[in-house]
């Protein structure tokens, strides 16, 4: 097995998934300011510091995903990020895009960048401890999007980046992020949401992208967020195998998967159905941002007297979402008691 494989597969660990914590500038302001904390750089270190150095979660979190800011930053000790996550078994990953921008003349659509000067960034990442990488590239669904300028451009970028990494000895994490807000059924998001994998497929494949040293993040398939006869659980679940296993290859050896904007609980839920039906070709698993995130940032509130109720919850929240990585999770398990 490969360098890169083995790394994809240790990402992907049986009742383990990714957190993401690389929130740009703009993102993270955004977070902060709906619990009244101040985006300086000192109070996102703190945040970050607190959620790497909570005891126990390297249970259930197998690798974490770092902003160029949290890279180079250290832990209250004078550890810097990436050695704290290595020593307790945590893989250090890095988002290496810069941001989808508007796409020329295709009005409301996007176009990720980054790829200029990606080679030597990656070669400077890699040096600082990291060791996968994440390209986010976003799609709307409406009549007329995603075009299928749109779904190539897009495809084509994010097979580069993936290319680089490849080169580089990172494994990259592969983002088509088909966004679910609207009013479109479930059938519209899986149509979206095959036709945007497939083409990215073809581009992997094309610029030799070896498949079984990456990871997919994709969305799920689910009703439009604003949708007036939403999906059940049930029917997220069979959509989203259905579209995945008529369009995702099973040299893929993980799908980490975002929340995008779900609740937690039902982030959890639905990852949990999905792996009740396994066994699949590829694991199951996530990479949440807010789903992982959103307990500890309302218990923290910016407080240092609050830090040991934020690593509870966020630990809560991880172990959940472990169970569901086997099937194991059940909604009573929300109510359990946050262990002190
Ligand atoms: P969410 O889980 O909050 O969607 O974030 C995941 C992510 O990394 C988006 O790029």
């Amino acid at each position: 097995m490969s360098d890169l494989e083995t790394t994809a597969r240790a990402l992907v660990a049986e009742g383990k998934g990714i957190l993401a914590a690389d929130e740009s500038e703009g993102t993270i302001k955004k977070r902060f300011d709906s619990i009244g904390v101040e985006s300086t750089e000192e109070n996102r270190r703190a945040y970050r510091d607190l959620l790497f150095t909570t005891e126990g979660v390297e249970e259930f979190i197998s690798g974490v995903i770092l902003f160029d800011e949290t890279i180079r930053q250290s832990s209250a000790d004078g550890t810097p990020f990436p050695q704290l996550l290595d020593s307790k078994g945590i893989i250090p990953g890095i988002k290496v895009d810069k941001g989808a921008k508007p796409l020329a003349l295709a009005e409301g659509e996007t176009i990720t960048e980054g790829l200029d000067g990606l080679r030597a960034r990656l070669e400077e990442y890699h040096g600082l401890g990291a060791r996968f990488a994440k390209w986010r590239a976003t799609y709307s669904i409406s009549a007329d999007t995603p075009s299928e300028y749109c779904v190539w451009t897009n495809a084509n970028a994010l097979a580069r980046y993936a290319a680089l990494c490849q080169e580089a000895g990172l494994v990259p994490i592969v983002e088509p992020e088909v966004l679910q807000d609207g009013t479109h059924t479930i059938e519209e998001s899986s149509k979206a949401t095959g036709r945007v994998l497939q083409a990215v497929y073809v581009e992997l494949h094309d610029q030799r992208v070896d498949l079984r040293g990456t990871l997919l993040k994709p969305n799920m398939v689910v009703s439009g967020y604003d949708a007036s006869d939403r999906a059940s659980v049930d029917g997220v679940a069979d959509a989203t195998l259905e579209c995945f296993y008529r369009h995702i290859p099973p040299a893929v050896p993980g799908i980490v998967f975002l929340s995008g904007g779900q609740s937690d609980e039902d982030a959890t839920a639905h990852l949990n159905a999905m792996n009740k039906r396994g066994p699949h070709p590829w694991q199951l698993s996530f990479s949440y941002g807010r789903a992982l995130q959103a307990p500890a940032l309302k218990a923290w509130l910016g407080k240092p007297e609050n830090v040991e109720a934020a690593q509870r919850a966020y630990y809560h929240r991880a172990k959940l979402n472990g169970a569901a990585r086997t099937g194991m999770y059940a909604p009573e398990m929300e109510r359990e008691a946050v262990p002190a």
